[in-house]
């Protein structure tokens, strides 16, 4: 590594390497969209949704316009609303939250796992009123939730399951991949995601036909045919012009998705021994790595010394969701979120993204090294 190397920025997420790769084949594609004037729900919609569901092992897909509206759509193609409760988990961006209350349903949050950050399975079903109608999980940060034990929880109790696999494009659980073991699996398409848009974008995916069909008239207006309303409708459809890029990055997807996979491998091989909690890995699941989230107790330290060496992390998520303004009276389980809390205080998010070099990753592992052992000396907790 030169002089000059060790001092390039490293961003938390390089958004620009990527939209060079596919320049030429978006502007193709948006060409053509212009050129026919599809704006609004054109062919290239109808050609991503048929790749994306494909991708995921569902039967349909449909897209949305965003990822917080896909979860808001499936809570109401379900008829989950004011006086039911979801449960979810406490720590999530708070997007997953916020569609449930868009609903007019109240969510209900349970403590994680400490391990792989994701829902305590163990913890649900004391979370189970006679309110309950669905169970949320979210494959954060790209780890699959335990959707085996969740799915036998559901049925034990008949609720419903929506995923939110907004960080999870990809992720596989036993082989199957997230958003096809519940009722609605739903996406984010926003630029930072393993599969992001040149702007907004999501979708959901299912495998009941009825299901796609409700949420296909709910994502535009209500209208199977122009003015002809069936229902209530919004206007949540995914744009065309998002359409041509997602349809240009499914042709990389698998590439980046193992290149931040390999990321996520050399981090581990640098940082082994650092004393560090490393995000854990379940032996059967395709973790695919959205965020690499390492566990201290010195955070502000660490990230004041890496961006001292221009090199940016960041926190997912800094408050349980129970702490954010509109849930402080969201009813959770009698144990709180204690694992929420204390997690929440030491995650820090390394940068990440699928073009890292090797000498990236080295010279971030080497600075965070550096700095957890300088600590340790001065005999502060790591
Ligand atoms: C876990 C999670 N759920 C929901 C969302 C909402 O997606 P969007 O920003 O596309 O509305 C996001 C991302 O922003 C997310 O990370």
């Amino acid at each position: 590594m030169d002089a000059e190397e060790k001092h390039q920025p490293i961003p938390l997420v390089d958004l620009k390497t990527q939209s060079r790769a596919i320049k030429a084949d978006v502007l193709r594609r948006m060409e053509d969209v212009m050129d026919n004037a599809r704006y609004i729900l054109g062919k290239e919609v109808a050609d991503f949704e048929h790749q994306f569901a494909e991708y995921c092992g569902a039967n349909v897909c449909v897209g949305m316009a965003n990822g917080t509206e896909a979860i808001h759509m499936a809570l109401r193609a379900l008829d989950i609303g004011p006086g039911d409760e979801v449960i979810t988990a406490g720590n999530s961006f708070a997007a997953t939250a916020f569609a449930i209350a868009y609903a007019g349903a109240q969510a209900v949050f349970v403590d994680i796992d400490p391990d792989d950050f994701n829902i305590d399975t163990s913890l649900i079903e004391s979370a189970i009123s006679e309110k309950t109608k669905a169970i949320l999980p979210v494959h954060l940060f790209g780890q699959p939730a335990r959707m085996k034990e969740i799915m036998e929880i559901a049925r034990k109790h008949d609720l419903r399951v929506i995923e939110d696999a907004a960080q999870a494009h990809g992720a596989e659980l036993e082989g199957q991949r997230c958003g096809s073991f519940g009722d609605i699996g739903c996406f984010s398409f926003y630029p930072g995601k393993n599969l992001g848009a040149f702007g907004d974008g999501g979708a959901v995916v299912t495998n009941d036909p009825e299901l796609a069909e409700r949420l296909r008239l709910l994502r535009n207006y209500g209208q199977k045919q122009k003015n002809q309303h069936e229902s209530l409708g919004f206007n949540c459809r995914l744009d065309t012009l998002q359409a041509c890029v997602l349809l240009a990055k499914m042709q990389h997807i698998e590439k980046w998705t193992e290149q931040r996979r390999q990321v996520a491998q050399w981090y581990r091989d640098e940082l082994v021994g650092s004393e560090l909690l490393l995000p854990h890995a379940h032996t059967d699941s395709r973790h695919v790595y959205h965020l690499f989230v390492i566990r201290t107790r010195n955070r502000e330290r660490l990230m004041a010394s890496l961006a001292e060496q221009n090199i940016h992390a960041g926190i997912h998520y800094p408050n349980p969701l129970s702490t954010a303004g509109s849930f402080q009276d969201a009813p959770t389980i009698p144990m709180g979120l204690p694992v929420c809390t204390e997690v929440a205080r030491e995650i820090v998010s390394l940068p990440m993204y699928p073009e890292m070099t090797h000498e990236q990753v080295k010279r971030v592992g080497h600075a965070v090294c550096q700095i957890v052992q300088s600590q340790e000396m001065s005999s502060e907790l790591v």
